[in-house]
């Protein structure tokens, strides 16, 4: 057991704003670190000051021993650390070998060899278990699958320290199960490990060291081995006794009715109905189709077939804004590239679908506007320096509370919600439940898209569950288990095409 990198009392500060305060953490040969905390509490800064992103106001970074800079990523990966970072860092527009091999591309007297990056890309990508081709171009791949890519890639520059943010949010228990035992395999290989999750089930599985964060600082460093409801109340600093406190009450009219929802190659003759009241669960693999059909339905894509209703009135296919005036709110799957301007301020993006309807007389009420921003960032417990702050800047988990705050603020009946507590800490998400039972408490509705099993059972009145493009069947959110929701999502016959209620 060897240090290979340590940071040693280190502090951040973004202008006035202290982010880290004096926190030392060890990265150990054959070891897997786990860094803890609530979205906000500072894991991503850390990791960036290892991987030559960041550097540190006071404290130094320290590898095999000796204080080092690490001016940039270069220098960082030229020290043999290599780090997959929250957010997706590829090129879209470049194939998978291309992504894989960016900066290391091998040549041959001054020639790219392609067929030599080739052949190393696909010897990355069967490591992890992907099997796709490494022409695509990876903006045509799932996020699950560009996020293996990314893992393949690091994976690929054989390096003697692993940082890994988040890297199973996007993927299934399967994926993650995969990722999970390349780790072992490195570790007995005595590579060094940072790992951060908000999954905690995940901790004693590759976990051996935790530390864990509380608004910057080191608040306890434990075995992973540590209980969850412990490893919970240390970062929070309060237990949580209701996971999922969904309140179940009365059930109104049809709100939001689909009808024989086709589109060639996406979904097939899928209906439903979603009443006042309601959370209705969309379980299913990924790739069953679940994204595309909310995306149809909050008018983001068209579709050949079908009809979506509201209220009783028909909506036009592919209109974003006339779904948004009728009480639609869509919270989409990648928040990055969908639900944010990066650039724009909290508060802007908070507004964006709420302008039109708090001018008066053509005149925007900024203050009212700015008031009311300020009101559900609250609520939400948006952790940011001011409303001005670019969202660039916010913790990822906090970004996406501010996709789900737009529609908050827009007063949206009917919410669409695609994987909405993706990569929220378990505080955060105790939250955003709270805030889906304000919505259908107040006679409105919700659509929720989520791979998280405990999370659709927990949180849904029904569950339609999809397989292939088609629904499979509902389950009565009470009384289904794990177990039915899967028999129903890898099923492959006998659809119940359109059952009426
Ligand atoms: N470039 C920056 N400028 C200003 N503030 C920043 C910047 N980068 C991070 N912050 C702030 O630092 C704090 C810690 O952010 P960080 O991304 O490290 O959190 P995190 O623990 O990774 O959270 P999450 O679980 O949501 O990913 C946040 O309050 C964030 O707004
Ligand atoms: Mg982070």
């Amino acid at each position: 057991m060897r240090t290979v990198l340590r940071l040693d009392h280190v502090s951040k500060s973004f202008g006035p704003v202290n982010v880290i305060h004096d926190v030392s953490v060890d990265v150990i040969s054959g070891r897997v670190r786990v860094l803890l905390g609530e979205n906000g509490a500072g894991k991503s800064t850390l990791i960036k000051m290892m991987s030559g992103i960041y550097h540190p106001d006071s404290g130094s970074v320290i590898v095999d021993g000796k204080s080092v800079e690490l001016p940039t990523v270069k220098a960082a990966e030229a020290k043999g650390i290599a780090t997959i970072h929250q957010e997706l860092n590829l090129v879209p527009q470049m194939s998978v070998a291309e992504n894989i091999m960016l900066g290391r591309t091998p040549s041959h007297g001054g020639l790219v060899s392609w067929s030599s990056m080739r052949a190393q890309a696909r010897a990355a990508l069967e490591r992890i278990g992907l099997d796709v081709s490494v022409d695509r171009l990876v903006g045509s791949l799932s996020t699950a699958h560009q996020q293996l890519v990314e893992i393949a890639r690091a994976l690929s520059m054989d390096a003697r320290v692993l940082i890994l943010d988040e890297p199973t949010a996007a993927l299934t228990r399967k994926e993650s199960g995969q990722l999970f035992e390349v780790m072992d395999e490195l570790k007995t290989n005595g590579v060094a490990m940072v790992f951060i999750s908000h999954h905690l089930d995940e901790i004693p599985r590759v976990g051996d060291d935790v530390s864990v964060l509380r608004d910057g600082t080191l608040v306890a460093e434990v075995p992973a081995s540590t209980s969850e409801r412990e490893l919970v109340t240390m970062m929070v600093g309060r237990d949580i006794d209701d996971q999922f406190p969904r309140h179940r009450g009365e059930i109104g009219d049809v709100v939001l009715s689909v009808k024989g929802l086709s589109r060639e190659g996406a979904f097939h003759n899928v209906g439903f109905q979603l009443h006042a009241g309601e959370v209705l669960g969309l379980a299913g693999l990924v790739g069953a189709g679940r994204t595309e059909v909310l995306r149809a339905v909050a008018g983001a894509d068209k579709y050949d077939s079908g009809a979506v209703s509201v209220r009783g009135k028909e909506l036009p296919k592919g209109k974003i804004s006339l779904a948004i005036s009728q009480g639609i709110g869509h919270v989409p799957e990648e928040r990055k590239s969908q639900g944010l301007v990066l650039g724009a301020s909290v508060n802007e993006n908070l507004g964006y679908a709420t302008v039109k309807s708090t001018s008066r007389a053509g005149l925007v009420d900024r203050i009212g506007q700015r008031r009311r921003a300020e009101n559900v960032a609250e609520k939400l417990k948006i952790r940011m320096a001011s409303l001005d702050q670019p969202v660039r800047n916010l913790s990822g988990g906090n970004q996406q509370k501010v996709v789900i705050g737009r529609w908050i603020l827009a007063d949206s009946s009917i919410l669409l919600l695609d994987e909405p507590t993706r990569g929220v800490d378990v505080g955060a998400k105790v939250e955003i439940y709270q805030l889906i039972n304000a919505v259908t408490d107040a006679g409105g509705a919700v659509l929720m898209v989520s791979s998280e099993l405990p999370e659709v059972i927990g949180m849904s009145d029904r569950i339609l569950v999809m397989s292939h493009g088609r629904a499979m069947g509902i389950l009565d959110a009470k009384t289904a288990t794990e177990d039915a929701v899967m028999e129903l999502a890898v099923a492959s016959v006998d659809p119940v095409d359109e059952k009426p209620e």
